[in-house]
């Protein structure tokens, strides 16, 4: 990462920086079904965090039909206290951030990915790379994130190993460095060889505890293989030699610049293979790294506070209009009551009550480093985006808005109830759940989706929580572009010329709505100076 300003000296306090040492802050990626939540629940049972397996599982997000209310409302609310899941094992502490599942809401899971220093990508051994995959790795790829990923359900007739490196190598562009190679598959399935430690580890179906030991046999040579797996050796050390041959053996920097990925088979539903992508965690996964700002890039052992909200989740209790916002620290110490400074509004502000998750509970937050996530209750204050820092004048970059590609308007079947919708659909906007434009034409907001369901979530939310009943009709919008022009004399000719499609978002950014394509280019063409963006960061 570079600056040109150097950052302030790194912190004297041998204790933060031992704490942010230890600190894992990551996300499991994958196409729906191929094992996130399985994996989810494992980890959290081996991690010591959960007793009892069920518990992250009931809520299966990504599943309901489009308009199974029941369902988005139950997801809300324990996604709240899943949304990030806090626990320490094996001297580490891991934050596990959960992404939506369905892909109608994956702006939010982009940005959940802003606020991680690791990935875990899970693929199905029988469906190998999946379309969900391929666009969460994209993400990934803009921030080079590393990736480990687990080979699922190889207790199932699956695709050939080889094969399934393949596809990942040639379709997501990621480099593979198997740790672990599957012995045999489906009923067959043996275990895996360990290529690094030179160790079989037998596979046993079976979940009934976390702590259930696989046997491990070390070392076997050629005939000792043969004779314990008269059937797979054979398969085994072909393919063990092909692999280590012409295969990329694991390079720690390699995965930490995000070009090779060490790759592990198993079986979540089993808890086998679980085990090593946590060890791989702990021993390979990046601590919390330098973020870049706009002003300067800040170390995480800094001992000043600074941090990012991500995310904004309206809690569940419709009483009190209050929110979450989920907040990255960066740099510095959180202590409960601390004074920190907002750099959007300037204005100075009492963090008194920020929560921690752990997993299906929410404790008060004592303590928090880099790395950590802190939800911090606010009315409407925090936008996502907005950076909190002890003082100094800084913003975090990189948490991004994308131009919305549905457009629609609503409409009241009560038109004495227009305030209560412009207020509901303005907080929800700020809230991330929509995107929300004024157009300067006329006085009725319109509302950018990436995903249909958000429009439905929209108008379900607007009915529970502001009493409005609104229905939404298509708005005939191509797409959006932010514009930003050095010339302000340029910049006000052209919004005078094309007031009529010109509309601000809820920060007041200047936005062009499109109902073509061609009509985008053109407006493009005829306006050189003026910049058209499809995405725009927050703040
Ligand atoms: P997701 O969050 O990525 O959507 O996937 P999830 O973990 O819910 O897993 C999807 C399905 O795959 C589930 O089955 C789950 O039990 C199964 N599964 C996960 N890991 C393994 C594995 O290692 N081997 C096998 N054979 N199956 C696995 P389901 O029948 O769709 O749901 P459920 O009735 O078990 O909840």
């Amino acid at each position: 990462m570079e600056s040109t300003l150097t950052a302030p000296a790194q912190t004297g306090d041998p204790a933060l920086a031992r704490d942010v040492k230890k600190r894992r802050t990551f996300a499991i990626i994958s196409h729906p079904d191929a094992g996130k939540t399985t994996l989810t629940e494992k980890l959290l049972l081996f991690g010591g965090a959960i007793q009892m397996a069920g518990t992250v599982k009931a809520r299966k997000s990504g599943r309901y039909a489009t308009s199974d209310w029941m369902e988005v409302e139950r997801e809300r609310g324990i996604s709240v206290a899943s949304s990030v899941m806090q626990f320490s094992h094996g001297g580490c502490v891991f934050n596990l951030l959960d992404t939506p599942g369905h892909k109608d809401f994956s702006e939010d899971t982009y940005r959940v990915l802003t606020a991680v220093d690791a990935a875990i990508m899970v693929v199905d051994a029988a469906k190998g790379v999946e379309e969900q995959t391929i666009k969460l790795l994209e993400v990934c790829r803009l921030r080079d994130t590393p990736i480990i990923t687990f080979i699922n359900k190889m207790d199932r007739e699956v695709r050939e190993p080889l094969e399934l490196l393949d596809e990942i190598e040639s379709i997501l562009k990621i480099h593979c460095a198997p740790v672990t190679w599957p012995i045999g598959m489906g009923k067959r399935f043996q275990g895996v060889y360990h290529l690094l430690n030179n160790e079989i580890l037998r596979f046993k179906a079976g979940e009934e505890n976390a702590n259930q030991q696989f046997e491990s046999l070390q070392g076997l040579g050629e005939a000792a293989l043969k004779e314990r797996f008269p059937l797979e050796a054979d398969t085994l050390l072909s393919e063990i030699e092909l692999v280590r041959g012409a295969g990329d053996s694991f390079d720690l920097d390699a995965f930490l610049k995000g070009r090779q990925s060490p790759v592990f088979f198993g079986s979540g539903i089993n808890n086998f293979g679980v085990r090593e992508v946590l060890r791989a965690l702990s021993d390979w996964a990046p601590p919390p790294q330098p973020r870049e700002a706009v002003e300067r890039v800040v170390d995480p052992t800094e001992p000043k506070f600074t941090g990012f909200v991500f995310k904004i989740q309206a809690n569940m209790d419709p009483q009190h209009r209050d929110r979450i916002a989920f907040f990255r620290v960066c740099s510095g110490r959180y202590s409960p009551n601390m004074k920190v400074r907002h750099r959007r509004t300037g204005k100075e502000m009492k963090i008194a009550n920020a929560v921690v998750f752990m997993a299906n509970e929410r404790t008060r937050m004592e303590d928090a480093v880099a790395g950590d996530i802190i939800g911090i209750h606010n009315h409407g204050q925090l936008h996502i985006g907005d950076t909190l820092t002890e003082g100094e004048a800084l913003q975090f970059k990189g948490i991004p808005y994308f131009a919305p590609e549905l457009f629609s308007r609503p409409r009241l079947r009560d038109p004495l109830r227009a305030k209560q919708l412009n207020k509901g659909l303005l907080e929800l906007g700020e809230e991330g759940a929509v995107q929300v434009f004024e157009p300067f034409a006329d006085n009725t907001l319109l509302i950018g989706a990436v995903g249909q369901l958000q429009f439905e979530v929209v108008a379900h939310r607007l009915k529970t929580e502001y009493g409005v009943d609104a229905s939404f009709e298509n708005a005939g919008i191509y797409t959006a572009r932010w514009v930003t022009c050095p010339d302000a004399q340029h910049l006000a000719e052209f919004t005078k010329a094309n007031t009529l499609k010109l509309a601000r978002d809820v920060d007041g950014n200047l936005v062009y709505l499109a109902d073509t394509r061609v009509n985008l280019m053109l407006a493009q063409e005829r306006w050189p100076k003026v910049a058209f963006h499809d995405t725009r960061e927050h703040g």
